[in-house]
């Protein structure tokens, strides 16, 4: 294939990225609309498939809007500020269902929209490059200078600017590895995390941030270290006191997320229930909180402090807090009274140890939060002894490719 092409956009891909044929190859290209003639260059080529990049749009879809951020289709965090916002919901629809049709499933597929698609992000991971805090170029390991992220909260937005001045001012943006930043509420926590141990001091840094604002440092894969300020993000959720770990998971839009939680627990059947991949544990105590017993397993460290800190602020004693790997411990915990399962966990998926546990089991109910469909789809194919009773799409990532799907699946 020549190097630069000339395609009409059919379709799109998983990643809400275009397809197009040339010569019969399919394409993937980012950044285009359905029904644009584009013109492309071939950046990556394989016998199955060639991915482009967009060098021009030569007819444009009467649908394409202007991106308000300045930084879209070179930052590779959005895939959709070119598009209304309906739009958006409507390609990540078609996405869903064309995945989910690999299982069978023909049932509707409604949508819960974000309230706001800008400002809606908790949470921020920054690099850096040249000293100047950076995002990842779309596909590639290149980093782009940011000044701002529209995606984020209001508050994490302003603070970008004061880490900024800090790493200047100190110099010492040749060992850093990102900069998180997390809000909750009022309050916000900036976490370093560097190559090689170094001694800085942070007081310059706490005092532009302000009392609500805490400052932590780590070396590669260290548990962060509290420098500064404040130590922990404090919220109430679902009527529970909560304290959040700097490093331990948060859903990263707070509506959608509760709305989400809120729709899970109406689908539980029975008074015991197992809750795998359980994070901080905030899901956990909701359901605890309403008389059930629960079981959360969770891996992470930092969540199941934060977990156990849940249970203890708000007296939920029916409430069993596991750390562990679902992989090894599911099966253990699966009894015959048990009704329903809820299974939450990362990109990867379940592991195949979890599908048999389930398959061999009694249970009635799965209940699958999913952030990545691929995956979804490849284990509702491993959990044959259950099908898919219904699925609803929680757009928990707007402007971005991500898609958050709750599927409710039905012994047979
Ligand atoms: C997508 S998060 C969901 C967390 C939680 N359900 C929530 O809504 O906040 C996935 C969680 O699974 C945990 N995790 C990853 N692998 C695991 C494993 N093998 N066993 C148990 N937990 C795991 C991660 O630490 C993370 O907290």
């Amino acid at each position: 294939m020549k190097d630069k092409v000339k395609l009409e956009i059919v379709d799109y891909g998983y990643s809400g990225e275009g397809v197009g044929r040339v010569n019969n190859k399919v394409c993937f290209i980012p950044y285009v609309l359905k029904g644009e003639v584009v013109e492309g260059e071939v950046v990556k080529t394989t016998s199955a498939f060639s991915k482009l990049r967009l060098l021009k749009i030569l007819s444009p879809s009467s649908k394409r809007i202007d991106p308000p951020c300045p930084y879209f289709a070179n930052c590779g965090g959005c895939a959709f500020q070119n598009i209304e916002y309906k739009e958006e919901l409507s390609i990540k629809q078609q996405i869903i269902q064309k995945q989910l049709s690999k299982t069978g499933y023909k049932g509707e597929l409604k949508v819960y929209k974000s309230p706001n698609f800008y400002g809606y992000r908790n949470k921020i991971k920054l690099f850096c490059k040249d000293g100047i805090l950076s995002l990842f170029q779309e596909g590639s390991k290149n980093l782009i200078a940011i000044k701002d992220c529209l995606l984020v909260e209001e508050n994490i937005s302003k603070v970008i600017s004061k880490v900024q001045t800090f790493i200047t001012a100190k110099n010492i943006d040749n060992n850093i590895e990102n900069v998180y930043i997390r809000s909750q509420g009022n309050s916000l926590l900036v976490w370093f995390r560097f190559y090689k141990p170094i001694k800085l001091d942070f007081s310059g840094l706490q005092i532009m941030l302000g009392a609500n604002c805490g400052v932590f440092s780590s070396v590669g894969k260290e548990k962060p270290k509290h420098e500064s300020g404040l130590k922990i993000l404090k919220a109430n959720e679902f009527g529970l006191d909560c304290e959040f770990e700097v490093d331990a998971f948060h859903q990263v839009n707070n509506n959608v997320g509760e709305q989400l939680y809120k729709d899970a627990i109406s689908y539980i059947l029975g008074e015991k229930i197992i809750n795998a991949y359980s994070g901080a544990g905030v899901l956990s105590g909701a359901i605890a909180s309403r008389g059930k017993t629960v079981y959360g397993i969770e891996l992470g460290e930092a969540e199941h402090i934060s977990a156990e800190k849940l249970k203890e602020q708000n007296n939920l004693n029916k409430l069993y807090n596991i750390k562990g790997d679902c992989a090894k411990l599911l099966a253990g915990l699966i009894s015959n009274d048990l009704k329903t399962i809820i299974i939450d966990p990362p990109r990867i998926g379940i592991d195949k140890n979890v599908c048999e546990a389930i398959n061999q089991s009694k249970v009635k109910r799965v209940i699958y939060i999913s952030c990545e469909s691929s995956t979804l789809v490849r284990d509702v194919l491993r959990l044959d002894n259950y099908k898919i009773k219904t699925v609803k799409i929680y757009d928990m990532f707007p402007r971005t490719s991500s898609i958050e799907v709750l599927c409710i699946l039905d012994r047979i």
